[in-house]
């Protein structure tokens, strides 16, 4: 079970560590773990975000366990250069298409919800996030116009086959679940919308048993904090998934709770080749201070046993750990609390 660790920056280390804690309380057989540098941090050393060495790494474990990436003082570097490219060149090189965003309430931190506790308690959905394509990765620049304005321009695009294969994720991940699909856009105006809307139903036809249904993307988010429990899954394209993710976190009670699964196609000895992050970033406004949550980079590593090691005993295990925590009141700053990195560390494991 070989798994490269990227930690990266700002809290990802802080973070990061507490989710290797867990790990190793498994005492997993065959599990090896290597670390890369990536972020600014890789680029202090090495002079690029996602240096070669990183990519090769990644390219020869089963899992990638990442921190986050982000530093405010490279805001200003060539953007090929940016932290923020060593995520997103994995995704890309790495083929990891499908980005899975759980969010579902834990018990006891219903008070901590943005929301109503009572709209807050009902809230259990996955949002499938296309992650390889969209404005992300279409052509970008700066210009200057012929009246000497300057332009800032960025290509949205899909192809029909990139959104088929991330339909076809969502659906068989709504027969999983409770059989419900939405699919998020914003067809009404954008054309790429419009072949994304078409194409979800051409796919819908293999899945009789999936009621789908399609949201305009301002609606969604409208709806995901008036009755986010009408919710079971969620397809959307790479800009939406982004943005309905982190406004998902605080329906549930924090950012530092929520984890993902970015996978592709790719089967190893051990399951689907995938890398695991918590969605939220470098939180430089806290970075150094051990008061982050590492809730969410935790759960990123169940997610790891799950999806890409088969483990499924083993994920549940830390997921109970975590929620048996949270029920218990280890309360992080971001949740009201003053539990730091460590000691909410300390209280999964004793729950494991
Ligand atoms: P952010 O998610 O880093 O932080 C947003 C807010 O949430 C901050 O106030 C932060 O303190 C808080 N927060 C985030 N995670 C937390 C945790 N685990 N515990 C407690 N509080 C937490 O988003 P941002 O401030 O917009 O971005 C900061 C940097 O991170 C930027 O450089 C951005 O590009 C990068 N970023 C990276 C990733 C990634 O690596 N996948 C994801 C998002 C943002
Ligand atoms: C995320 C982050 C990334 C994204 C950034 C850091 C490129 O916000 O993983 O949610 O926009 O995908
Ligand atoms: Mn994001």
């Amino acid at each position: 079970m070989k798994i490269a660790v990227f930690a990266g920056d700002g809290i990802g280390p802080e973070v990061t560590a507490e989710a290797l804690r867990v790990l190793e309380a498994l005492r997993l057989p065959g599990m090896v773990l290597f670390e890369g540098d990536v972020g600014a941090a890789a680029w202090h050393r090495h002079g690029h975000p996602l240096p070669a060495e990183t990519l090769e790494m990644a390219g020869s474990a089963d899992a990638v366990l990442f921190g986050a990436v982000g530093d405010p003082l490279c805001d200003g570097l060539d953007r090929h250069l940016r932290p923020e490219q060593a995520v997103l060149g994995l995704r890309a090189e790495l083929d990891l298409f499908a980005n899975l965003r759980p969010a579902a309430a834990m018990p006891g931190l219903e008070d901590m919800s943005a929301l109503r506790p009572e709209v807050a308690r009902a809230i259990d959905l996955l949002i499938v996030r296309e992650l390889n394509g969209d404005v992300y990765f279409g052509d970008k620049g700066t210009r200057t116009l012929d009246d000497g304005r300057r332009q800032g321009w960025d290509m949205m695009s899909y192809a029909e086959d990139e959104v088929r294969r991330i339909a076809h994720v969502a659906f068989r991940a709504a027969q999983g679940r409770r059989g419900q699909l939405t699919s998020v856009d914003k067809a009404n105006v954008l054309e790429t919308s419009q072949l994304w809307r078409d194409v979800v139903i051409e796919v819908a036809g293999d899945y009789p048993d999936v009621a789908l249904n399609h949201m305009y993307v301002d609606n969604a988010a409208m709806q995901l904090v008036r009755d986010p429990g009408r919710f079971d899954v969620v397809v959307t394209g790479n800009l939406f998934g982004d943005i309905l993710s982190d406004q998902a976190s605080m329906c549930v009670g924090s950012i530092g709770l929520l984890a993902s699964a970015s996978l592709g196609e790719r089967q190893t000895a051990h399951g689907t080749f995938g890398l695991y992050e918590p969605i939220h970033g470098s939180a430089p406004d806290i970075a150094g201070q051990g008061r982050a949550n590492p809730m969410a980079a935790i759960l990123s590593a169940a997610m790891m046993l799950r999806h890409s090691f088969g483990r499924e005993g083993e994920a549940a295990r830390i997921e109970k750990a975590v929620a048996r925590a949270l029920a218990d009141g280890v309360r992080g700053g971001d949740l009201g609390g003053t539990a730091g990195t460590r000691g909410i560390g300390d209280a999964v494991l004793e729950r494991l």
